[in-house]
């Protein structure tokens, strides 16, 4: 495994629509493994392939550090509700804005055998699958932002504040 260097805001391939996967080739098993690591090492809630340059439809969550969750070709079933919040991206360091997204989601996606499951996702997870998937059709956060950015320590602190 190794650490994959992450593509930041302003590199052309986090505005291209990524490719469907077809087969888990071992060029694509070793992409995984390298998207879960550099999101370790990143200490970020998800990651998707373009992040680090490769236009594949695949996404890496974990919003606890401990549900290592793995999405191919992922597909939106349902959505319900509505929540607003600041969220951050790998590839726009240091920075967050707050976004509305649904408070509720339902995937269709692959996984490493390329079996189909559904997954549901609620608050941060619903959060995080929204924003990865946006990802992989060239779309970052930035776009959907209600006011400006923030630096990320300025809002941590304030929360230490409240
Ligand atoms: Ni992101």
């Amino acid at each position: 495994m190794a650490i994959r260097k992450i593509r930041e805001m302003g590199d052309p391939v986090l505005t291209k629509r990524c490719k469907e996967v077809t087969e888990i080739t071992p060029r694509i098993q070793a992409l995984i493994d390298d998207m879960f690591e550099t999101l370790y090492e990143a200490e970020g809630v998800g990651l998707a392939a373009p992040q680090v340059g490769i236009l594949k439809r695949i996404v890496v969550i974990d919003v606890t550090g401990e549900d290592p969750m793995l999405l191919i070709n992922p597909k939106i079933m349902e959505t319900s509700g509505e929540q607003e919040g600041y969220e951050g991206c790998l590839s726009v360091p240091g920075k967050s804005g707050k976004v509305t997204r649904p408070n509720y989601i339902k995937v269709l996606a692959y996984d490493e055998n390329m079996n189909s499951f559904e997954l549901e996702g609620t608050e941060l997870l619903a959060r995080a699958i929204c924003h990865e998937m946006d990802h992989l059709d060239g779309h970052l956060y930035v776009e959907k932002v209600e006011g400006p950015l923030v630096n990320t320590a300025d809002l941590m602190e304030e929360e230490e504040e409240e």
